[in-house]
């Protein structure tokens, strides 16, 4: 007997009016034609032009085993998308050529916030190269030196790009294990050398100076900016997917204008594209045949301008240190910045309500630093003057581009479900 008054099939039947292919919208949807970014497609391109011919690697190429770029960029500005569309059109390439003189290249992309570590990095390219690989057993030097040898045999070429690079260079050995894999063909002959290339992906605008010297002279000095796109390029970049994933007639230009001004604050396509398709979801919600503007406005209070991953993959204690900040920032609306005192006693007293026992100041710092890294919070160092003359300096701490509520509801769902380490 159905004892049920709840009738799925009226969830299940429901056709959408407006979002024609939600697939369209999910993070991991590469489109085919990435509109405005030719220009650093192309500049990929020629960077690793030397790296598919075999007579690259005899003739000595340009000097190197392999080529190393870095991608640059502030967030949602296709720097994951364009990346990965390069690897793998050049995969492709590669194995479609019959010309014996161009190697056969694998791309690999890990996101280095998901994989943090170089042993779990380097098994996973491994167990796709060598499907038996065994997962325990090795360090990760092992692992690296295995690699290199594999490639060599096999006579292919590997790109790698290291997504969010930060995070892996944060490891103990994270320098040095980047360092040898850019200069492991130091010593050996050109002939016996692997192909390793690399596509290094950092928000950081100032990736190069927390690199140490050894390994910042060794990577080459291929960097690609990418700039925040302009509101007419995000018009153009809202329009394709509009057209690919919403029916015609549940959108109009102008929407697609609101929405763009809205999100050109940033330049950021992640931001606009999900407002198109949350604004959508909000007026499915609502029965309407087609988006309107307060659909929007309603939509934009939902999207947080940043990845909530950001979030739920801090560690506890950095959770701990962002949560104080918030707190504070909420009390003192008047205030865009607090000053680290300030957070720490709020951290203090976060930390002895949870009995959790708070870190020493210079462990405190350097969580600090580690939020702002990772753009999460903005650090201002300030000149102090008493009577007229200099008395040291002091440095304030703000929230950077996203509602101080947002971030906070985050958090204190975060930390209710899971426990803090003491
Ligand atoms: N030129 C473009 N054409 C079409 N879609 C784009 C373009 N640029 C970015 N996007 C889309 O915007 C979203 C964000 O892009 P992507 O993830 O590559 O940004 P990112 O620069 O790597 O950001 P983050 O630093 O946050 O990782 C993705 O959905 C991507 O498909
Ligand atoms: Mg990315």
């Amino acid at each position: 007997m159905d004892r049920s008054k709840f009738d799925l099939t009226k969830y299940f039947n429901k056709t959408h009016t407006i979002i024609k292919d939600e697939q369209i919208f999910e993070p991991t949807y590469i489109p085919e034609c990435l509109v405005h970014r030719e220009k650093e497609l192309s500049l990929l391109a020629s960077y690793f032009k030397s790296i598919i011919h075999k007579n690259s690697i005899k003739s000595g190429g340009l000097g190197k085993s392999g080529k190393q770029v870095i991608i640059q960029g502030s967030v949602g500005l296709g720097k994951t998308v364009v990346a990965k569309q390069f690897g793998f059109t050049l995969e492709n390439y590669c194995r479609n050529r019959s010309d014996e003189n161009i190697i056969r290249i694998s791309f690999f992309h890990m996101n280095c916030r998901r994989q943090r570590s170089w042993y779990l990095i380097l098994t996973t390219i491994l167990q796709h190269l060598v499907p038996a690989f065994p997962i325990r057993g090795f360090s990760a030097d092992e692992l690296l030196t295995y690699l290199i040898k594999i490639v060599k045999e096999r006579n292919q070429g590997l790109l790698i790009c290291l997504d969010e690079i930060d995070y892996l260079l944060t490891e103990s050995k994270g320098h040095d294990l980047l360092y040898s894999l850019i200069r492991h063909h130091e010593g050996v002959s050109q002939y016996e050398q692997a192909q390793i290339s690399l596509i290094l992906i950092t928000r950081n605008p100032h990736f190069q100076t927390f690199l140490d010297p050894a390994l910042l002279s060794s990577l080459s000095s291929s960097v690609i900016s990418f700039e925040p796109y302009t509101c007419n390029q995000l018009f153009d970049i809202l329009l394709k997917r509009a057209q690919q994933g919403l029916n015609e007639r549940g959108y109009s230009d102008d929407i697609l204008k609101a929405i763009t001004s809205i999100a050109n604050k940033s330049g950021d396509a992640r931001y606009a594209i999900e407002l198109l398709w949350r604004s959508a979801k909000v007026a499915e919600q609502q029965e309407a045949q087609q988006i309107e503007f307060e659909h929007v406005r309603k939509a934009q209070i939902s999207v947080f301008p940043i990845k909530h991953s950001f979030i739920t993959d801090l560690s506890p204690q950095l959770k701990s240190v962002l949560l104080s900040l918030a707190l504070l920032l909420k009390c003192n609306k008047d205030r865009a910045f607090v000053t680290t005192k300030e957070v720490r006693e709020k951290y203090n007293e976060i930390c002895t309500k949870s009995q959790i026992k708070p870190r020493k100041q210079t462990q405190f710092w350097m969580y600090l630093q580690e939020l702002a890294k990772q753009g999460l919070v903005e650090l201002e160092v300030q000149n102090l003057h008493h009577k007229g003359k200099s008395s040291g300096r002091t440095t304030l701490i703000g929230i950077s581009d996203f509602p101080v509520n947002e971030l906070l509801h985050l958090l204190e769902v975060n930390q209710s479900s899971s426990h803090i380490s003491r």
